[in-house]
């Protein structure tokens, strides 16, 4: 035998034991996670730029294809909307102005509707309902395409309930900035809105967040270039009871409260214990920030929530890496310690590799999607508002279950060598017809494939396999399968 006859035999003995060394996930039938309520986006800065872009609606809100700069977009279908109450205003009130900090992103201040504290009633000439026309503009178009989950979140109390009246933060960030004798101010303000929401715009929040990263000590409005305000835990206990009555007293008593949407997961579990018995009561939904990325206890959190009867969001979610590889894996660890119920990218159009779309807020000018688009993708367009989500039986497994219409989707990512992978289905009562099709989407992380779908998988006994390349996401959806 010549050497390389007999390195080939020894390569293709490589290549069958690569084969039979292939993983296999048993989809865990019996499991279930929670009712998945849907994927989102906050709007604020994007929205306030591009408010009154119909296509870029159509791209993050529906499930058509659009066409963006010659390059055509399966929508991602997003359902939720986190609209941002603002904080700015450029009226003087007994002489006294905005304070703004040097740093200031012009396109990060957000308007707010509160004027000044003469008085609370929203139909005097204290409010100005006309403000923050776009942000409100791209709600609705989100609305019209099916997003039917809204939340209503502040960064910052109104600039004149604050000590240095800077919507920025406290002096040095380190300290509260909401003014003790307006802690029910900042709950009538969200609650104002809410209430003319629900009467003059066509549609309701179904929860209310007061804060935003409250315990971080980065919130310095002498430096800040956005609105942010640190709020002590015992400051958020003394706020979220005035909220409630707020609400309450205008008859929104179906608006729940949202809590705390701390920075980390483990800032969440601290401020969670924090809270005190009163507080947490009023507190629908445990919202936190996926900031901690690969760290944190996620399990620790998800105890609390669930132990408590609470819903779990992530309700904020970003970072820098385009390829679409810290979202994925980040996101399967939501699936796999965290159990959210949905889950929410913070700005979809931004610069340096932050957006899905690439997009500049002050040029206007708008690029490509990003690879990290068409990973998200393979999620938001398969696991779908009112899915079970199922144990998918391994860390890069995600499952979810449509009882309606008997559909089992399973989304999985091969971050190591390339492979075959196998999902075995044996634990449903149905699991799937012997020889059906499984349809297949894919997308390469990092560039390649960006969601191109396949027809060349099918049902064998209770398994089917799919080839994963290196760095690859496939989604698949199996019909007929029954719990
Ligand atoms: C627009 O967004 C980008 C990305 O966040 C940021 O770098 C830039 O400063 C923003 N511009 C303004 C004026 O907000
Ligand atoms: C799953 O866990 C293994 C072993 O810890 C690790 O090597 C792999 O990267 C993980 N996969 C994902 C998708 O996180
Ligand atoms: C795969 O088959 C389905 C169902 O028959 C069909 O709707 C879809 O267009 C096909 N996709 C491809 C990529 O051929």
């Amino acid at each position: 035998m010549h050497l390389h006859s007999l390195l080939a035999l020894t390569f293709s003995i490589a290549r069958f034991v690569l084969v039979i060394a292939d993983e296999t996930t048993v989809i865990n039938a019996a499991s279930n996670w929670g009712t998945w309520e849907g994927w989102g986006v906050s709007l604020a800065w994007w929205a306030k730029a591009f408010g009154n872009r119909d296509d870029l609606a159509d791209i993050f809100f529906s499930l058509g294809e659009t066409s963006l700069n010659s390059q055509s977009l399966p929508g991602l279908g997003l359902n939720i909307a986190r609209y941002n109450a603002g904080a700015c205003s450029s009226n003087s009130i007994s002489g006294e102005t905005m304070v703004v900090s040097p740093d200031m992103i012009l396109s990060r201040q957000m308007q707010g509707y509160w004027l000044d504290w003469d008085s609370t009633d929203p139909s005097t000439a204290s409010w100005d309902w006309a403000v923050d026309s776009n942000q409100r503009n791209m709600l609705l178009l989100a609305k019209d395409r099916g997003a039917n989950i809204f939340e209503l979140f502040s960064n910052s109390p109104m600039w004149w309930m604050c000590y240095n009246h800077n919507p920025s933060g406290s002096n040095g960030g380190t300290s509260d900035n909401l003014q003790s004798w307006n802690y029910d101010q900042h709950a009538i303000y969200l609650a104002a809105i809410a209430k003319y929401a629900s009467q003059n715009w066509g549609f309701s929040f179904t929860s209310i967040e007061a804060f935003n990263e409250p315990s971080s000590a980065w919130w310095n409005g002498e430096t800040g270039t956005q609105e942010g305000c640190h709020f002590n835990v015992a400051t958020q206990a003394a706020v979220i009871p005035y909220l409630r009555s707020e609400l309450n007293s205008r008859g929104l008593t179906s608006a729940i409260i949202s809590a705390s949407d701390e920075n980390t997961y483990d800032i969440a579990v601290t401020t969670f214990n924090s809270l005190g018995s009163t507080a947490l009561g009023d507190v629908g939904r445990i919202n936190v920030h996926g900031y901690q990325y690969g760290g944190g206890r996620r399990d620790t959190l998800y105890s609390l929530a669930s132990g408590a009867g609470k819903k779990l969001w992530n309700s904020e979610y970003g970072e820098s890496d385009a390829t679409g590889g810290q979202l994925i894996s980040n996101l399967l660890l939501d699936f796999v310690w965290l159990h959210p119920t949905a889950w929410v990218y913070w700005q979809a159009l931004d610069s340096g590799g932050w957006g899905l779309v690439d997009g500049d807020n002050d040029s206007l000018t708008v690029g490509a999607a990003s690879q990290k688009y068409f990973v998200l993708a393979q999620f938001t367009r398969h696991i779908r508002p009112g899915m079970r989500i199922l144990g998918g039986g391994s860390n890069y497994t995600v499952a979810a279950y449509d009882a309606s219409t008997e559909k089992l989707v399973i989304v999985a990512v091969n971050l190591g060598s390339a492979q075959y992978l196998n999902f075995d289905l044996s634990e449903f009562s149905q699991s799937g017809v012997n020889g059906a099709l499984v349809q297949r989407w894919s997308t390469q992380i990092g560039s390649g494939n960006q969601y191109v779908a396949y027809n060349d998988t099918y049902i064998s006994g209770t398994k089917f396999w799919s080839y994963f390349g290196s760095n690859i996401v496939q989604t698949f959806e199996v019909n007929n399968v029954v719990l």
